[in-house]
């Protein structure tokens, strides 16, 4: 759906509502996302919120914490009352300024080390390989299901050493937890995300009792870093730390599951992109920071201004949301030369898939590291995938990916 004229896309940017989205949007929202950036780049929705479209803006609000806040436990109250979503969200390392913010980043960034993660890359290679083995005895799988949902929950099991007969329930409350950070939200959804959060709290404290016992190695073992705390300094309240570790737990879950989604489906999109990348496997490094910024599996941040402020020459009042579209800053042109082309080779690729600034991904580095293994080792073991049907959406303007993608792994050349 691209805009036949300049005012079929200045009506795309004027009706533009986070709340009220077509089924169009959900497919390609990029048209829209361009018709904001030329129309109205800095747009007022309905309920008085700034949507961002263009990525110098994006990135100036991600840089200055001190007037864009993170914290939410004002804009939070009305959507989620006392609810455990309440509790989980607000308490959420994410959704905190500093100082509370900073001793929980320390604590996570100490145990997700270079080393420690370059450490996980024999496992990861050896869980691949299993699923990509299981996937040719079948001939045709669902690539969410079978293979990209089936990664990071191991690598995130394993990065809070959660026991593997234990990991099961773990997906599904992830899922609906941070779907109740959709803009709008049915009662069944929270109360679904409010199940989550009691049910994955009393799993969790059982699991931290176990650690307090039964410390494991702080090197590698995020969860008895969080609960030992720095060496001489503060220890995080129980609170702090069931919910930290639930954020942890799901921020690596759908994210690069939809990471891994998504690349695969774009490199069938572009077939010469596919043959180059099999053609020069090196390029794999290259090709994830494409599909990081061409379908950027978080789609969307929040801030809200502390003072009177101004975005883009706009003025912005004190107590104002602000949502950060990065999945439009990064289809900016002015940023990246013609952005609705895929290119593997694309360099410099400064793209904000992963935000910016002091709360940038924490886990960035695991994620690039999965997807390289997960989607350069399948493109190379099954070179003609293709879809075998089409793939169906997950349904989320936050958080993009598909819920079912067939694929046909070895498709006779026939066919
Ligand atoms: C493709 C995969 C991923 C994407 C696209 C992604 C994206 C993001 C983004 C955009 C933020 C910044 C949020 C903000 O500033 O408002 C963030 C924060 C965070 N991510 Fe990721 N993430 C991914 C994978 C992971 C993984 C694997 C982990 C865990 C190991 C992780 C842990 C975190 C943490 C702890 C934060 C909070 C950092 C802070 O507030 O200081 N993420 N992520």
């Amino acid at each position: 759906m691209t805009p036949a004229t300049a005012s079929d896309a200045s009506t795309l940017a004027r009706d533009f509502d986070l709340r009220h989205l077509s089924p169009a949007f959900y497919a390609d929202p990029y048209p829209v996302y361009h018709a904001l950036r030329t129309h109205e780049p800095v747009k007022r929705m309905p309920d008085g919120s700034l949507f961002l479209t263009r990525f110098r803006d994006v990135q100036a609000v991600y840089r200055d914490p001190k007037t864009f806040s993170s914290d939410k436990t004002v804009e939070f109250k009305p959507k989620y009352g006392d609810s455990p979503l309440y509790t989980h969200h607000t308490t959420s390392l994410v959704f905190n300024d500093p100082p509370r913010h900073t001793r929980v980043r320390k604590l996570i960034a100490g145990a997700l080390t270079a080393r420690a993660i370059a450490a996980m890359e024999p496992g990861l290679i050896r869980l691949v390989d299993g699923l990509l083995d299981a996937a040719a005895v079948r001939g045709r799988i669902d690539l969410i299901g079978e293979f990209a949902s089936a990664i990071p929950v191991e690598i995130i099991g394993n990065l809070l050493d959660v026991p593997h007969a234990e990991r099961e329930p773990l997906r599904d409350w992830s899922l609906a937890i941070l779907g109740a950070l959709e803009p709008s939200l049915t009662d069944a959804q929270l109360e679904r995300g409010s199940r989550a959060v009691s049910e994955f709290v009393e799993y969790l404290r059982d699991l931290v009792g176990q650690r307090r016992r039964e410390p494991g190695d702080p090197q590698h073992d995020v969860l008895t870093r969080l609960i030992q705390g720095e060496a001489g300094g503060e220890q995080l309240s129980e609170a702090e730390l069931l919910q930290n570790c639930i954020f942890i737990l799901n921020a690596g879950h759908e994210t690069t599951t939809n990471l891994i989604g998504n690349g695969l489906v774009t490199l069938t999109d572009w077939p010469e992109q596919r043959a180059a990348l099999l053609r020069e496997p090196s390029l794999i490094e290259s090709a994830i920071e494409e599909c990081l910024r061409f379908e950027s599996s978080n789609q969307l941040g929040n801030r809200m201004a502390t003072v009177d402020t101004e975005i883009g020459g706009v003025a912005v009042a004190r107590g104002t949301p602000v949502t950060l579209c990065i999945g439009a800053a990064n289809r900016d042109p002015e940023q990246f030369a013609e952005p609705d082309r895929f290119d593997i080779h694309r360099d410099p690729n400064r793209h904000l898939a992963f935000g910016f600034g002091i709360h940038q991904c924490a886990g960035l580095s695991l994620a690039r590291l999965e997807a390289r293994i997960a989607i350069g080792r399948f493109v190379q073991r099954f070179p003609a995938y293709r879809l075998d049907g089409e793939p169906t959406r997950g349904g989320r303007v936050r958080f993009r990916g598909f819920a079912v993608v067939p694929v046909e792994l070895e498709p006779s050349s026939a066919g």
